[in-house]
């Protein structure tokens, strides 16, 4: 990867509210993440919260339509776009569309998902729903690249909490984003700190032991005090 300072172009994929842009654009004016700007917020649905959000930022936010194309044709638009943005990353934040083979060619490891749930485990939709049908005591978030396989890209970060008895879909996905908040800008952190090393499959990242720990360790009292 490119040593040296440069700024970081990010064009934001959304479908939704934009909680996770919303958070990175903090991370941003806050000076936690330095060397990226996000240019771009595009949705593949009208009158989203995440494009307002996008708008009250003053970055330009784009509803592009899907109606009558298909995944080949709507993705090339998207394509188009982010290189007329000359986007650097692709941020995937509640895209809920799955991405054509061309789109991931044309940004080869520069494409980055958040899935809430601990990957490899509960790949796809309702992923929060599957963990509680599951039974499992712990699920989480995941950043990782984004490959042709769905949901199984080498992972960056993943955040783990706890599933309590009394847990829905909705308190599950509520405690989830949470933690999606934290590790989305700290995985952007260190991709545009040019700390990634991919590896086969496996994410290293550079410099580890100066890592500040308080973003690695979730902090029970703190992080899932219920509200
Ligand atoms: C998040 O739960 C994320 O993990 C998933 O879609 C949801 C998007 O939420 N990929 P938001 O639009 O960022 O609030």
């Amino acid at each position: 990867m490119q040593r040296g300072w440069k700024l970081y172009r990010l064009g934001v994929l959304i479908s939704g509210r934009g909680s996770n842009f919303k958070s990175i654009e903090e991370h941003i004016k806050c000076g936690y993440i330095k060397n990226a700007k996000i240019v771009v917020v595009i949705s593949n649905k009208e009158d989203v919260k995440g494009l307002a959000i996008a708008k009250e930022n003053n970055i330009d936010a784009l509803f592009v339509d899907p109606k009558g194309l298909t995944r080949e044709d709507y993705d090339k638009n998207i394509i188009e776009i982010l290189n007329r943005y000359s986007v650097d990353f692709v941020i995937l934040a509640g895209f809920m569309r799955v991405l054509s083979d061309h789109f991931i060619d044309s940004f080869k490891n520069r494409i980055l998902n958040i899935h809430p749930a601990l990957l490899p485990s509960f790949k796809g939709l309702h992923a929060q729903k599957q963990a509680i049908e599951a039974g499992v005591k712990f699920s989480g978030a995941t950043v990782h690249f984004v490959t042709k396989d769905l949901d199984s890209g080498p992972i960056i970060a993943q955040s783990v909490v706890p599933v309590f008895d009394g847990d829905d879909e909705d308190t599950l996905s509520d405690r989830i984003l949470k933690t999606e908040h934290k590790i989305y800008p700290l995985a952007i952190k260190l991709l545009c700190d040019n700390r990634l090393e991919l590896e086969n499959n496996r994410v290293k990242i550079k410099d580890y032991e100066t890592m500040d720990e308080n973003f690695y360790i979730i902090n029970p009292k703190e992080d899932f005090k219920e509200d």
